[in-house]
C-alpha cells in the first residue's frame, strides 16, 4: 500500500483539520481540455476511452498535470450500468447519450438483470487499479456511480430528457414497477461501487443529477430511499481508512437535512444553495462539497477570484468544505480560467484554517 502524500480531500470529507480547503472539479477530465480531445481522437470515441484502462488512466491524469487539484476522479460514465444491463449505450455527436433498448413496461423491468461487476464491468475496476498505480499516492482517487433514480431516467426515456415524460408516467402510473426497477438498480450500484472500492477507489460519489425534478414526497420515495440503501450496503473501510461517501443531488437545496440523515459523509450542493446557510442546517453531521456556478468560469479571472472569496467567506472558518463547482465544468470553459479558479482556492483558503 503506497502512502497517500496529499490527503486533505479525505480529511475534509471527515471534517478533520486541514491546512487549506481541498478542491477538485466535477468533469475535470473532459472536453474543455485540448489534450482530452486529442486522446479521444486517438482512442476513437468516448466509450473507447472508458473501456481501455490505459486511455482511462491517461485522461484521468490530464487535469492533475495542469492544476494543483486534491483528488482524481475515475474516468468513466454513470451509464456503464444500464449498458451492462444490455440496453446498448451509444453516443451521437451533439445529441448526448442514447440507448438502443428502452425500459417502458413491467416485462421490460422483469427482464433487467442485476449487474455483476466482476463479470460485466471489469473494464471499470481495471481502470481503477491502473489509475491507482499511476497516481502512486499523489492524491486520492474518487469512484462514482449514478443514483438509481437518475439511471432510471435515462433507461426509461432512452436518453437525455427535458420533461421526463415516460419515467414520470411510470412512477405515478405503475409505482410498483418503478420500485422494482429502482431496487435492481440499487443492488447493481452497491455491487459496482464496492467493486470500485476493492479495486482502489478511496472515496465514492453518487450522482443524482435528476433528483431535483421530483416533488418533495417523490424525492424521498423514489430517489433518496434507494441512495439510503446504497449507503447502507457500501464497504465503509478499506486499506485501513474510512471510505467517505458523497451524495450529490442537483437541485436538492430543500432536502439537505434528510440527505444528511442517510449516514453519508458529505453532500454535494449546487450553486442555488447558499453554502453558509447549508452548513448551519447540517451542522457537524456531514461535510459540504461545492458550489460555484460553472458559468462563473466564463467571466474574467478577477471575477472568478471574487466568487471563490465569497463562497469561502460564506462557509466560514474550519474544516468540512471541499471546494468544487456546483455541477460539471462546461465544455466551452477556458482552461486558463479553470486554473485561475483552482489557484484562487489554493491562495485564499488557508486563512480559514488557522
Ligand atoms: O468528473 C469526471 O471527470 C469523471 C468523468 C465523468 C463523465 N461523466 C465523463 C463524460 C463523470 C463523473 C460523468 C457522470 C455523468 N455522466 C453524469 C452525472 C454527472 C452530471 O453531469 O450530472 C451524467 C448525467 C452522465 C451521462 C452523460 N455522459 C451525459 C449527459 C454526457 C454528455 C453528452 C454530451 O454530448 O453532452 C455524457 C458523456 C460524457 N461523460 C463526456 C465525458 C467527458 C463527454 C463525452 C465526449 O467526450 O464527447
Amino acid at each position: 500500500m503506497t502512502e497517500l502524500k496529499n490527503d486533505r480531500f479525505l480529511k475534509a470529507l471527515l471534517r478533520e483539520p486541514v491546512d487549506r480547503t481541498p478542491i477538485w472539479m466535477m468533469r475535470q477530465a473532459g472536453r474543455y481540455l485540448p489534450e482530452y480531445r486529442a486522446s479521444r481522437a486517438t482512442a476513437g470515441s468516448f466509450m473507447d476511452l472508458c473501456m481501455n484502462a490505459d486511455f482511462a488512466c491517461e485522461v484521468t491524469m490530464q487535469p492533475l498535470e495542469r492544476y494543483p487539484l486534491d483528488a482524481a476522479i475515475l474516468f468513466s460514465d454513470i451509464l456503464t450500468i444500464p449498458d451492462a444491463m444490455d440496453l446498448g449505450l451509444y453516443f451521437e455527436t451533439g445529441e448526448g447519450p442514447k440507448f438502443k433498448k428502452v425500459v417502458r413496461t413491467e416485462a421490460d423491468v422483469e427482464a433487467l438483470p442485476v449487474v455483476n461487476t466482476a463479470r460485466d464491468l471489469s473494464y471499470v475496476t481495471k481502470a481503477v487499479s491502473t489509475i491507482r498505480r499511476e497516481l502512486n499516492g499523489r492524491v486520492p482517487l474518487i469512484g462514482f456511480s449514478g443514483s438509481p433514480w437518475t439511471l432510471a431516467t435515462y433507461m426509461v426515456e432512452g436518453g437525455s430528457s427535458k420533461d421526463f415524460r415516460h419515467v414520470k408516467a411510470m412512477m405515478y402510473g405503475q409505482p410498483e414497477v418503478m420500485h422494482q426497477m429502482l431496487h435492481k438498480l440499487a443492488l447493481s450500484v452497491i455491487d459496482y461501487l464496492n467493486g470500485q472500492i476493492k479495486a482502489g477507489a478511496q472515496a465514492v460519489q453518487i450522482f443524482d443529477t435528476w433528483g431535483g425534478v421530483l416533488s418533495h414526497s417523490a424525492y424521498q420515495e423514489f430517489s433518496l430511499k434507494y441512495m439510503q440503501q446504497i449507503v447502507d450496503g457500501l464497504i465503509r473501510e478499506h486499506e485501513g481508512r474510512r471510505v467517505p461517501v458523497i451524495l450529490f443531488t442537483k437541485g436538492a437545496g430543500q432536502w439537505l437535512e434528510s440527505m444528511a440523515n442517510t449516514g453519508c459523509d458529505a453532500l454535494g450542493i449546487d450553486w442555488t444553495t447558499d453554502i453558509g446557510g447549508a452548513r448551519s442546517r447540517v451542522g457537524d453531521k456531514v461535510a459540504l462539497q461545492g458550489n460555484m456556478d460553472p458559468s462563473v468560469l466564463y467571466a474574467k479571472p478577477e471575477r472568478i477570484r471574487e466568487e471563490v472569496g465569497n463562497i469561502l467567506a460564506s462557509y466560514g472558518k474550519g474544516t468540512g468544505q471541499i471546494f468544487n463547482l456546483g455541477h460539471g465544468i462546461h465544455q466551452f470553459a477556458d482552461p486558463e480560467h479553470a486554473k485561475a479558479f483552482i489557484e484562487a482556492v489554493v491562495e485564499l483558503s488557508p486563512q480559514y484554517h488557522k
